[in-house]
């Protein structure tokens, strides 16, 4: 949600301050595409303000008409609008006197404040609860002079979540920034220095980074940055550097991020399973500072997610049930939350998360630990905030996902809930070290298998070409399977406005087959034939029975599967692979299908209508 961007330096740093804005917001528009703009102070102790309506195009158009004066400080934001609808007027910066203040997240007490305000003669002109704060900040300003002080004054009066950046005009070389339950990072340059939503603002300028703690207030000039709580009493900040740079944020020569992303996808499963092995081969994951005897006496485990991150907690699901026999339950963080869910100190709670920063899994993450259970979060983004809240936290590696639907952090996602489930097994003696191997194997063995399906995808590109007017999809799957297919819907549903659903195959009886009628299309997720306990033949028979129908089948198989043929009109090939690992592989068709056919019908598939990147309210 909303991406922001701040930026001080000295009149000898290379870049002026509103290229290094615009270029960060380039680089966060993933985080919200209803409106931007800039702030800027410069020399003379002006303050300059563009905004606009749309996406960041809308807003360079604005400045080229209108060019705005040199500064030495700026602020940027990208918005995704929360209150008031997406209209120049509510676009960030709001104004108040010589300071513009933007905003990230919700402030629950504004209307409160609003009407103090209205009654002390403030006039308001957009319907945000950000001018609120600005209006808060100015009116602090012009009692103490120091608009850090303001800022904290101000954010210990705010309800509900927020980054905030102000800039005075008075004191054209600082940018303050403060955060509450909202992302807030500090880039570190020389003679200059930045501020982020995420590292993606400043990383054409600097790895070098430092992630503020909650309730933190941070003053950036050209030579220092200086933290405090809210209470004004200093603070400290982790410092890290960034493991990606600037290239792996471009598009690198393909037509879409999402394009680009899922051609990532042999490299994030390869990097999230490097470096977990000893010279043994035995599975090392150093990270996981949890107390051994506390895992060893865990006796339930709840995955907590949303979306995307949520169907790679199904997946986990089988896999850990299967190899650590430890009961798993996956549940929407959101609804975890609020419904007193039973969890104590041997439950282990399992956060996943490409941000970081969402807010219903943090605020899940919060209540497990609250009921005294281990939390560990597996997630993409270092300097969110979720891992700093979990007593550990597996990385995945998937570098930087711009696009705003998830595709290569998913299948990192999986790769990292396997190295858990298999670091369990191996803890616990459910499985013995040659088995962990075996299975660390095949492991490494995907990347390449991943690489062959995207060199096989012709064939299923041509088909989502040819189906951009289709207008319902369903998927079937079972198993691993089942929560691939309902992946399958959801990127179809986000990318391409079409309505999908993904079921288990066993449930179409129980009800859904209603909806099978001449011509449906229905993708299905066929299980491999080998194995004692394979599911292929029920899962064939769910085929027969729908194709009667009339059901146009679209089937994912495994290399040699020739008993499927009969009952397909088209069947997408993927490698080999043992049952559990399968999903790392069959969801990319899927994938790919979804992104062609919204490229097809001519749609934006890095941003979506209505979404944003990283959901940071509830
Ligand atoms: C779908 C998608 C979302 C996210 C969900 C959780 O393509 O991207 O469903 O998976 O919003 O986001 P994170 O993983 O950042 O917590």
């Amino acid at each position: 949600m909303c991406g922001i961007v701040g930026y001080v330096g000295s009149p000898v740093a290379s870049a002026r301050p509103l290229d290094v804005v615009l270029e960060g917001l380039r680089r966060l528009e993933y985080r919200g595409y209803d409106s931007a703009g800039v702030a800027l102070v410069g020399p003379e102790h002006e303050l300059a303000t563009a905004k606009k309506a749309g996406k960041l195009a809308n807003l360079v158009e604005e400045i080229d008409h209108h060019p705005l004066p040199d500064a030495t400080a700026a602020i940027g934001h990208t918005r995704w609008a929360t209150h008031g609808g997406p209209t120049d007027v509510n676009a960030h910066p709001h104004v108040a006197g010589r300071l513009a203040v933007i905003h990230n997240g919700i402030v629950e007490n504004f209307a409160v404040l609003k009407a103090e305000l209205l009654a002390a003669g403030v006039e308001f002109t957009s319907e945000t609860d950000t001018e609120v704060a600005a209006h808060l900040i100015s009116r602090a300003y012009d009692e103490t002079g120091d608009l850090t002080a303001a800022m904290a004054q101000v954010a210990r009066t705010l309800d509900g979540t927020f980054t905030l950046l102000a800039v005075h005009a008075d004191d054209p070389a600082t940018v303050v920034g403060a955060r509450h339950d909202s992302p807030l990072v500090v880039g570190l340059g020389e003679g200059e220095n930045f501020l982020g939503s995420d590292v993606a603002a400043f990383i054409a300028h600097t790895r070098e980074a430092l992630e503020l703690g909650q309730d933190q207030v941070v003053t950036i000039t050209p030579d220092a940055v200086v933290v405090t709580g809210f209470d004004g009493t200093p603070a400290a900040a982790r410092r890290f550097t960034v493991d990606w740079d600037a290239a792996a944020a471009e598009k690198g020569g393909f037509r879409s991020f999402m394009d680009k992303e899922i051609h990532d996808q042999p490299h994030a499963v390869a990097d999230t399973l490097l470096g977990r092995t000893d010279v043994q081969g035995r599975l090392v994951l150093d990270e996981v500072r949890i107390d051994e005897a506390l895992l060893r006496a865990v006796d339930k485990i709840v995955v907590v997610a949303c979306g995307t991150a949520a169907y790679a907690g199904h997946v986990a699901k089988y896999a850990i049930e299967h190899w650590c026999r430890i009961p798993v339950e996956v549940e929407l963080a959101h609804e975890f939350r609020y419904r007193d869910p039973v969890v104590d100190e041997r439950t282990l709670v399992v956060a996943v998360s490409q941000s970081g920063e969402t807010m219903d899994t943090l605020m899940a993450v919060r209540h497990a630990r609250e009921q005294g259970a281990q939390v560990l979060a597996i997630v993409n983004t270092h300097g969110s905030t979720i891992p700093r809240e979990s007593d550990a936290v597996l990385y995945t590696h998937a570098g930087p996902e711009i696009a705003v639907a998830s595709t290569k952090a998913f299948l990192a996602q999986i790769t990292a809930a396997y190295l858990l489930g298999l670091y369990l097994a191996q803890l616990r003696g459910n499985m013995y070290a040659d088995e962990v191997a075996a299975i660390l194997g095949e492991l490494r063995a995907i990347p390449d298998k991943i690489q062959q399906v995207l060199d096989r995808a012709g064939r299923v590109r041509e088909i989502a070409r040819w189906m951009a007017d289709t207008q319902s999809v369903l998927f079937l799957g079972r198993h691993v399977g089942f929560p691939v297919a309902m992946e399958g819907a959801l990127k179809l549903k986000e990318l391409a406005y079409i309505h999908a659903e993904g079921f288990a195959a066993g449930e179409l009886k129980h009800g859904p087959i209603a909806l099978i009628e001449p011509g449906q299309p229905v993708f299905v997720v066929v299980p491999s034939p080998r194995g004692r306990h394979s599911l292929h033949s029920k899962v064939v028979s769910n085929i027969q029975e729908i194709r009667a129908r009339g059901a146009r089948t679209l089937v994912i198989a495994e290399d040699g599967d020739e008993a499927v043929r009969p009952f397909a009109d088209e069947v997408f090939y993927v490698p080999q692979t043992p049952t559990l690992l399968a999903p790392l592989l069959t969801v990319v068709p899927l994938q790919i299908f979804a992104c062609e056919l919204a490229t097809a019908k001519g749609l934006d598939v890095d941003q979506p209508r209505n979404l944003a990147k990283s959901v940071t309210v509830e």
